[in-house]
């Protein structure tokens, strides 16, 4: 479900309001226009606060108006530093504090407010099938606030929650023809390849993925024209495997549960290009996700099958588990050869081995182009979608070497090892030498915490760092 959180704009902040909520710094002071009629400092001494972010002091207030007196509460909120990491983190934390709340008036600290707003928005999120569960705050209202900022906070965090309702949603639902669906409802247009127009078009990869399953796999591809006529392109990639049980090289019970979200970087395509005309990007973008779900089955493909891409490469498979590649193969060499962008950006919860590297809170970026990594990393500091470029080690290409065939979607043995780098080298056979950059969201793809910006479950990663990006070209 959306957030159903509103953030609203305020020009000053109402008499009496029943929750209030304050910023004061590490020096214990509220730098504020509305008198609080309280000792705030002596208030915050008392409850031992330091003025960090996400520190919050409630304090009861008698209030005034309707036909008895109420008790209203004023929330001081610590902003630390007022960096914008750090009024993320305060923005989440009161946004927590209020769930179930009807309204809450925040006097808006200074620094960045989209950020801060973000965030409040973002802590609202959850998914539940069902009507349990405490509901967020209804509004949120930010008092001498830019609308702008607020207006674009809520396109961007609706945005990541289209895109974690999306993962969040159980593959009993969501398979490749619902994905086509709900891209369809982006506001832009698309084009969906079915089965047979895959195989005419020689989408071997995607095919080969998705032989195993009831449900036949797709290819969706998104347009969002600027309304200014531009020469600049950018395509990007998602994997949308809508779940990835290994295929016939099954994966234990363990590492399957985790797996309705292995659309997530499908579902991050198709959230952001929902989101570039309402936050005006000037450049044309054109969203592909290959979809298809990864089962196993009489009709499956097996370990030692050869398949051919587009394109005609063709590829020795040896571990069906190794499927990401091969759907996102397809759609690469599809970029290069037919929509000639200027850049190629793919992202995909691709390998088990990133998060061994990288963790849960860094996503990795590789890149054949400095300039885009650089521009890539930049955006994730920004917006809090921390990314960290990793090496395309040329050494290690042997590794996907094959007797039979172009390419193997495995190494044979275990000279090379780098399970990230090896998938990341692989993607790079199929992009033409245009410029490229492959981000790994299988760490940061899933939340295991219900904290902070995130919720149990999908957490979006990837909508924040590319809607920055694409706004600023
Ligand atoms: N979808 C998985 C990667 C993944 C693992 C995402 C854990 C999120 C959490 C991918 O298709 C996969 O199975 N990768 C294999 C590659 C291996 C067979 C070379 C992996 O990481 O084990
Ligand atoms: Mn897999
Ligand atoms: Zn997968």
């Amino acid at each position: 479900m959306p957030i159903e959180t509103t953030a609203t704009v305020v020009a000053e902040v109402p008499d009496d309001p029943d929750l209030l909520a304050v910023p004061y710094s590490a020096d214990l002071q509220t730098a504020h226009p509305v008198e609080l009629h309280l000792p705030v400092p002596d208030l915050l001494a008392h409850y031992e606060a330091k003025g960090e972010a996400g520190e919050i002091v409630e304090v009861p207030v008698a209030r005034a108006g309707g036909a008895t007196p109420r008790v209203g509460r004023v929330l001081l909120y610590g902003v630390g530093d007022g960096s914008p990491r750090a009024l993320r983190k305060a923005g989440a934390a009161l946004s927590r504090r209020v769930k179930g709340r009807d309204r809450l008036t925040v006097v808006t600290p200074e620094g960045d407010v989209a950020a801060f707003a973000e965030a409040a928005l973002l802590a609202a999120y959850s998914f539940r099938i069902g009507e349990s569960g405490k509901k967020a705050v209804r509004t949120l209202a930010f008092a001498g606030a830019d609308e702008e900022a607020v207006r674009r906070a809520q396109t961007v965090a609706q945005a990541v929650a289209l895109a974690r309702d999306l993962a969040n949603t159980p593959s009993s639902v969501k398979n490749p023809a619902w994905l086509a669906e709900r891209a369809a409802e982006s506001g832009v247009p698309v084009r969906v390849w079915d089965e047979e127009q895959l195989q005419a078009d020689g989408f071997g990869g995607i095919l080969a993925v998705g032989r195993g399953s009831a449900s036949p796999p797709r290819l969706i591809q998104l347009s969002y024209t600027p309304a200014e006529p531009t020469d600049r392109h950018i395509v990007l990639v998602g994997k949308g495997i809508t779940f990835d049980s290994g295929g016939l090289s099954l994966k234990p019970t363990e590492n399957m549960k985790t797996q309705k979200t292995d659309m997530a970087g499908g579902a991050v395509v198709i959230a952001v290009l929902g989101a570039l005309a309402r936050l005006g990007a000037r450049v044309k973008v054109t969203g592909l996700v290959a979809a298809a779900e990864n089962m196993p089955s009489g009709t499956a493909q097996r370990p030692s099958d050869v398949i051919t891409h587009y394109g005609g490469r063709t590829v020795e498979v040896l571990n069906t588990d190794a499927e990401g590649r091969l759907v996102m193969a397809d759609a690469l060499a599809y970029a290069d050869a037919v929509l000639d962008p200027d850049a190629v950006v793919d992202i995909a919860t691709l390998t088990g081995a990133i998060s061994v590297a990288l963790g849960r809170n860094v996503g990795a970026v590789y890149a054949s182009d400095d300039v885009l990594a650089k521009q890539l990393l930049e955006a994730g500091e920004v917006t809090d979608d921390r990314l960290w470029r990793m090496p395309l080690i040329d050494d290690y290409t042997p590794a996907l070497e094959s007797s039979i065939a172009d390419l193997s979607n495995v190494e044979a043995g275990s000279r090379f090892g780098a399970g990230s780098i090896t998938a990341a080298l692989f993607l790079r056979e199929f992009t033409g030498g245009r410029p490229w950059a492959h981000l790994d969201i299988a760490g940061v793809g899933r939340s295991t915490v219900d904290e902070g910006t995130l919720s149990k479950g999908a957490t979006g990663f990837g909508v924040r760092v590319l809607l920055d990006w694409l706004t600023r070209a």
